[in-house]
């Protein structure tokens, strides 16, 4: 049979069955102000604009600071609880790149869709969301991707060193959506928190909501851990 021949350099990954408890944590009712919160994030008026509105990569807007220092506390006290780290912190951001820590992210349908990444292996070791819409819309919690090849044979998930990110370690800046298989996802259920090991492709599954009050809120967070 005819085979077409192969490209001189596929892309790799390491696969990494993920396994909650290992790769990532779900814990629902995680804020005990959840109510508080959504209302702070949604009455924002401080707003960075990203993706479609800026040149950015992450997606809709952004405001810093979401939570207290006190809150902050308790948010580490879990993920110190379940990670088993010892030290939770965030490192100085190289010029240009923005770590975008405790801050609440609003992202409507028309301004994104799913865009499976890693994050940066120099800024952080996990990452975080809270979601924060009180009627969410399904299929637009968090997805986890591996690759899949032309033939649909299906490949790796993680960014291993010594790469920082995905574009390095694919050696292409950006891979189109259907090179990504959805591994599997966690629904968006509000004041659920999903804390995962952010070497591992993932992306918001998708995006809701057109005006302010509808659109998909979550509160991120990144950490670097040991
Ligand atoms: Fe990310």
């Amino acid at each position: 049979m005819f085979e077409p021949p192969k490209p001189a350099k596929v892309p790799t990954l390491n696969y990494r069955k993920l396994q909650e408890g290992r790769d990532y944590w779900v814990q629902d009712n995680f804020l005990p102000n959840a109510d508080e919160i959504s209302e702070r994030a949604f009455a924002r008026t401080d707003w960075e604009l990203g993706f479609p509105h800026a040149k950015e990569f992450w997606p809709g807007m952004r405001s810093h600071n979401l939570l207290s220092p006190a809150e902050m506390a308790e948010v580490e006290k879990w993920v110190k609880k379940v990670t088993g780290m010892k030290k939770l912190w965030q490192p100085e951001a190289p010029a240009g790149a923005k770590l975008n820590h405790n801050c609440a992210q609003l992202v409507g349908e028309n301004e994104s869709g799913p865009r499976p990444h890693t994050d940066s292996r120099k800024l952080c070791r996990f990452a975080a969301v809270i979601y924060l819409s009180k009627n969410p819309k399904p299929g637009c919690g968090t997805s986890f991707y591996r690759l899949r090849y032309p033939n649909g044979t299906l490949g790796g998930n993680q960014c291993t060193p010594p790469h920082n990110n995905l574009g390095e370690a694919l050696g292409v800046s950006k891979l189109p959506l259907q090179a990504w298989h959805e591994d599997f996802s966690v629904e968006n259920v509000f004041n659920r928190m999903i804390l995962y090991r952010a070497d591992l492709v993932h992306s918001a599954t998708n995006y809701f909501g057109v005006e302010h009050a509808d659109k998909r809120m979550t509160a991120l967070f990144f950490w670097q851990a040991s």
